[in-house]
């Protein structure tokens, strides 16, 4: 059962009454807490079900074993759960997440991580091979993006620590060279979450600017934000939740103009853009070829199709990356540096990231784009064929799409129910498709199509069937209800660390 569901079914199984008065004032949350505890009990065993199903027939741990298991036994279990899972994603039917998923690449990376799987970057005297490779892999990564010999960066593990690493190293840049102490960032409100992360981590005021209608940022807003206390403003290359390249020309010249630092989150499109350039797309600037653009982030784990665990964050100039970086030197376990938020780094994975780069090269990587734009563009165009659904943005590798008629989380309910993994959107109200090289393989946009058109079929047949989705984003509409909502999400982690051994006994 998905999270969704188990919202709207909380919603009706919860005295609308008590609802509604929650929604009236943020200071009644407390009288509705226990029946929503008592019912969202209820729904976290359900929820459960889905989440937790190898509880029955898989041996479960909640201490170590007296004595160790057989290695084949521990490999034979694996192997089932892999052929368990492993359908879903290798047939297409996830937006993102796995990138390339090609059986032979996948077993050559495996192949190199199992070569390096013993190396920690911590140790650069011990593995200079990993260092090696690091260097290589934000030099090459520079190179693509623009950048010239100026232009340097580090390894890390995610889109998310990229942009964490970024915030960081601009307040502390602000901090020492503009005397900044209450800092604030400028953000598009399609930017990623990782910057509202940021900005609660590193205690950073977060001013969010609109979106035009072509979901943009607004360039005049932005500068209407701007204060003595901005540090940086940020522009995405593109944005997650409908795939557009924000004005970053425009936003990052007024940042230069203002002194600020600009920021271009490429974590989704910094190993795709260049290359969709070069085929002919329209592409607008957003790299270092832009003066005023001072970090970018660019995933390896996505369409560099390195494995999960790497990504790359650039800046211009060595002085703005030392701000990233941690040393001590009065520790009483001797001098300490790092250059990211880790100690101990998978050196085996940046091996695996930099084997990647190197293997697919300039021409695969030109390759896989035109195999994913043009896979992105045949399933735009029918969908512009569905009377009752719209595209939102116009974008070259995430297809998102609306309905002014129908209950989009509906037909995301029914795409669900037909094995499809997509992303809900809101305001406004959309799903997403973010297109991958599975995606590529004959006949899924077909399907994807052919499931789309039924979807819809159903929904507009069906017009009284709340979709699961829409309750969640309905109460998230409502400032006191996204409390209840919150606090689910964190109960939804508590389950995921949930052994059969610690279940709490409200929720077995
Ligand atoms: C534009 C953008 N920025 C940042 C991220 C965060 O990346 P990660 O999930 O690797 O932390 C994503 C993830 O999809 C993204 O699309």
């Amino acid at each position: 059962m998905g999270i969704g569901r188990i919202v709207n079914a909380l919603l009706n199984r919860v005295n609308p009454r008590v609802v509604q008065r929650a929604m009236q004032t943020v200071t009644s949350i407390p009288i509705v807490k226990g029946q929503i505890d008592k019912e969202s009990e209820k729904m976290m065993a359900e929820l459960a079900q889905s989440l937790k199903p190898y509880r029955e027939g898989f041996a479960s741990f909640t201490r170590l074993p007296a004595a160790g298991i057989d290695r084949q036994a521990i490999i034979d279990e694996m192997e089932k759960l892999r052929a368990a899972e492993e359908a879903k994603w290798k047939d297409g039917f996830v937006s993102g997440a796995v990138y390339n998923g090609d059986e032979e690449h996948i077993e050559f990376l495996n192949r190199v991580y199992a070569i390096n799987s013993q190396s920690n970057p911590l140790h650069a005297d011990v593995w200079p091979s990993t260092t090696k490779f690091e260097a290589e892999i934000v030099a090459m990564t520079a190179h693509m993006l623009g950048g010239d010999a100026q232009i340097c960066g580090t390894v890390s593990s995610g889109g998310t620590e990229s942009i964490l690493l970024a915030i960081k190293t601009y307040r502390d840049w602000a901090r020492d060279q503009k005397d900044i102490a209450a800092p604030e960032m400028i953000v598009p409100t399609t930017a990623h979450a990782a910057f509202d992360k940021a900005a609660q981590y590193f205690n950073i005021k977060m001013i969010r600017v609109p979106v035009d209608a072509s979901m943009r940022a607004d360039v005049a807003a932005t500068t209407r934000a701007v204060t003595r206390n901005t540090i940086v403003i940020v522009g995405s290359a593109p944005s997650f939740p409908h795939g557009v390249v924000d004005p970053i020309q425009e936003l990052s010249e007024l940042a230069r103009q203002r002194g600020i630092g600009f920021h271009t989150d490429a974590c989704l499109g910094g190993f795709i853009l260049p290359w969709a350039k070069k085929l002919g797309y329209p592409v607008p600037p957003f790299d270092f070829q832009l003066p005023g653009v001072t970090s970018i982030s660019a995933d390896t784990l996505k369409y560099g199709y390195a494995a999960k665990g790497s990504s790359v964050i650039l800046y211009r100039g060595e002085e703005l990356r030392h701000y990233q970086y941690y040393t001590t030197t009065d520790w009483l376990g001797g001098l300490y540096l790092s250059p990211t938020f880790a100690g101990s780094r998978p050196g085996a994975l940046s091996a695996a990231c930099w084997a990647a780069m190197v293997s697919i090269g300039e021409q695969g990587y030109t390759d896989a784009a035109r195999k994913i734009l043009e896979t992105a563009a045949r399933i735009k165009k029918e969908i512009g064929q569905i009377p009752e659904l719209r595209l939102v943005g116009d974008s070259l590798f995430v297809v998102a799409f609306a309905s002014d008629t129908l209950d989009i989380y509906a037909v995301l309910d029914q795409m669900g129910k037909r094995h499809w993994s997509l992303n809900g959107l809101q305001s406004p109200p959309a799903v997403h498709l973010c297109l991958t090289l599975r995606h590529a393989q004959p006949g899924i946009a077909e399907k994807f199509i052919a499931d789309l058109n039924a979807s819809v079929e159903y929904v507009r047949a069906h017009p009284q069937e709340r979709g699961d989705m829409s309750a969640v984003y309905g109460m998230t509409a409502s400032v006191p209800l996204r409390g209840v909502v919150s606090d689910f999400l964190k109960r939804y982690i508590d389950l995921l660390y949930e052994t059969s051994g610690n279940i709490s006994p409200q929720s077995r």
